[in-house]
């Protein structure tokens, strides 16, 4: 496994977050929802409203044929509209082309609409262990600090070869835990702002923190 995949597993044990509502299950819906409603959104603003809308829509079944004017209803206040009519028009598609079976692999899971790359992976890792990369804000932010990857990871060139790295580092188990450790990290230590160098299981190791340009990776965007 690379050092890498192996220290952020080992942080997380003691440093990730495990009591989240999502965590406690591998239902593809219920972690769909999860992702979804966090794509734009704090965890702490997400949970009464995750907890609220699978009350009301249990299963991918009871979603898809409800009103989508009941799904805009329970999503008000979320923001981000639009994620919410595509969670109706996804749950609509699983419904006619999958059997109803919420699909837990990422090939699936992509063809959906509001379901791109990243949260096709995010998705298949938590609901079946399948090896595929995240590449969110979050890990965008750590890969170029950890690696020392210039450029901006706006740009395509940067976040291919972002794509590429994050694969290559990918563990041969424990791929759920691995993918909420790099989101983990992303969102409590390796923060934007001022980063928490001394409690980061990479900084050893770390291009960025190494060299003090923490400020200066992940560039921003080119003006
Ligand atoms: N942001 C996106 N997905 C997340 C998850 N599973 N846990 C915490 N924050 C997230």
């Amino acid at each position: 496994m690379s050092d890498f995949a192996r220290r952020l597993i080992d942080w997380h044990r003691d440093h990730g977050r495990h009591d989240l509502p999502w965590q406690g299950s591998r239902d593809p819906y219920r972690i769909w929802l999860s992702e979804i409603m966090l794509q734009q959104t704090q965890v702490s603003s997400v949970i009464p409203y995750y907890t609220r809308f699978l009350e009301r829509f249990p299963d991918v079944a009871t979603l898809a044929a409800s009103p989508v004017e009941d799904v805009m209803a329970l999503w008000s206040g979320l923001g981000y509209y639009a994620r919410a009519r595509n969670l109706h028009r996804a749950a609509q598609q699983v419904m006619q082309a999958h059997d109803g079976r919420f699909p837990d692999c990422s090939a699936s899971l992509i063809t959906l609409p509001g379901i791109g790359r990243s949260t096709a992976a995010a998705i298949a890792a938590f609901s079946s262990g399948e090896r595929v990369a995240i590449l969110d804000g979050n890990v965008k932010r750590v890969l170029c600090r950890v690696f020392g990857i210039e450029g901006f990871p706006g740009e395509k060139a940067v976040e291919n070869r972002l794509w590429t790295l994050a694969e290559s580092l990918l563990p041969d188990t424990e791929l759920g835990t691995y993918t909420q450790a790099q989101m983990d990290l992303g969102a409590t230590v390796c923060t934007r702002g001022k980063p928490a160098c001394m409690r980061c299981p990479m900084a050893e190791a770390c291009v960025a923190a190494r060299s003090g340009r923490t400020r200066e990776l992940p560039a921003a965007r080119p003006r």
